[in-house]
């Protein structure tokens, strides 16, 4: 039987369901009056819990955490237990997992782990229902929960400023639409699979510098049913290293690439000059494209990055596209993401930034190697 709800309640749970999925730290729980309600704990169980609820769920022992906790503020929500109870269904599910073999804590440290992103800022135009929308735009990846994987990238993992850079692009889409589109230090390739699979790029390369992510993209394209697009590909390039000529088949067909994306890709000053190198070297080549590179501001890096870029001839400018407060975010979620401590203030300040208007490029002396 299907269960629904509308307005707040129904906000309050698609939050809640989309900040597990997302395999946030601290969830956000209905409030008690929505909690102890029947319809809302079946909805949650339909979504999260019942067998044929995920196509990839969170691991076993996020699942039985959130589980017990869910459980335990279902009842500390009941008032009057002839009126409310929790739900059966729940209650064996949390039996079911528990009776299974959980892994070592120490070994789900190190697994990869599913994580599936709602893209909230997505809208169709024309589109009748916008909820639907909403509830089936996802991005799921499979990736490795450390900050700095055992191969030593920080690659393995989606970051903040690639999910705020993708609300920017799908509040945006016309950035995208169209366009062929090259990300550096792509990681998991949530940015390149958001622009192939919803924002209608016509052609996507997806580049990092690290063999080990590269051959991990494939499995970002397949679990996105992006598997033998033509239209998204991997490709390795390193900053600082020559890029191959336009017109060379893996630039698009030998096609100008339009739109060059990159998300926290400045946090390491001892990269800045690589990086810049490169963005030259491209802007050589597709002198029309737009930059567009999102950091999170957790240090000053982004800054010096700017000063440096403007002092290779590169015209940058801010955009100012604050995040939502956390309790207006309906996916994805940026703050506290992956459980880490990052705080209001840093979120906030999550800044962008953009290439410069085509009627001032190129400023730069084109370099030669
Ligand atoms: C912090 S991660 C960001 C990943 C992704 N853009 C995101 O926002 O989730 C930085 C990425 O840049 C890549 N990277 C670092 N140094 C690089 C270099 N010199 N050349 C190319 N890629 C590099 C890393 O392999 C990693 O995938």
């Amino acid at each position: 039987m299907g269960y629904s709800l509308s307005g707040r309640p129904q906000s309050q749970i698609d939050r809640f369901c989309r900040q597990y999925l997302q395999l946030e730290q601290d969830l956000t729980y209905p409030e008690a009056s929505v909690l102890r309600e029947h319809t809302t704990q079946q909805i949650i169980f339909s979504r999260l819990f019942s067998h044929k609820a995920l196509r990839y769920a969170p691991p076993v022992r996020y699942q039985v955490r959130n589980l017990k906790d869910l459980i335990g503020r279902i009842e500390a929500s009941i008032e009057d237990w002839d009126a409310h109870e929790v739900s059966g269904d729940l209650m064996n599910a949390l039996a079911e997992l528990l009776a299974s073999a959980l892994p070592p804590e120490s070994d789900s440290v190190q697994q990869k782990s599913f994580v599936t992103y709602h893209l909230s800022q997505l809208s169709c135009k024309g589109a009748a229902d916008q909820e639907a929308i909403e509830s089936v735009a996802t991005i799921t990846l499979l990736e490795s929960r450390t900050l700095i994987s055992a191969y030593g990238t920080t690659g393995l993992r989606t970051w903040e400023a690639g999910l705020h850079l993708g609300q920017y692009l799908c509040a945006n889409p016309g950035i995208i639409g169209k366009k062929r589109v090259l990300e550096l230090g792509a990681g998991t390739g949530y940015l390149a699979i958001l622009c192939a699979k919803y924002l209608d790029a016509a052609q996507v390369i997806a580049s990092d510098g690290s063999s080990d992510v590269i051959n991990n993209l494939p499995e970002s394209f397949f679990l996105n049913d992006l598997q033998g697009s033509d239209e998204i590909s991997a490709m390795e390039l390193k900053w600082g290293h020559g890029v191959v000529g336009a017109g060379d088949k893996p630039w698009s067909s030998g096609e100008a690439v339009d739109v060059i994306l990159g998300a926290d890709i400045t946090y390491d000053e001892r990269g800045h000059s690589a990086l810049i190198a490169t963005l030259i070297d491209l802007l050589t080549m597709f002198p029309g494209a737009e930059v567009l590179i999102s950091a999170a501001e957790r240090s000053q890096s982004h800054v010096v990055f700017q000063t440096k870029a403007q002092q290779a001839g590169l015209g940058l400018s801010d955009i100012d596209y604050p995040s939502l407060p956390r309790e207006l975010q309906m996916g994805p979620h940026t703050l506290q993401a992956h459980g880490r401590d990052i705080g209001q203030k840093h979120a906030q300040l999550m800044g962008l930034m953009a290439g410069a208007p085509v009627s001032t490029r190129p400023r730069y002396q084109p370099r030669t190697y």
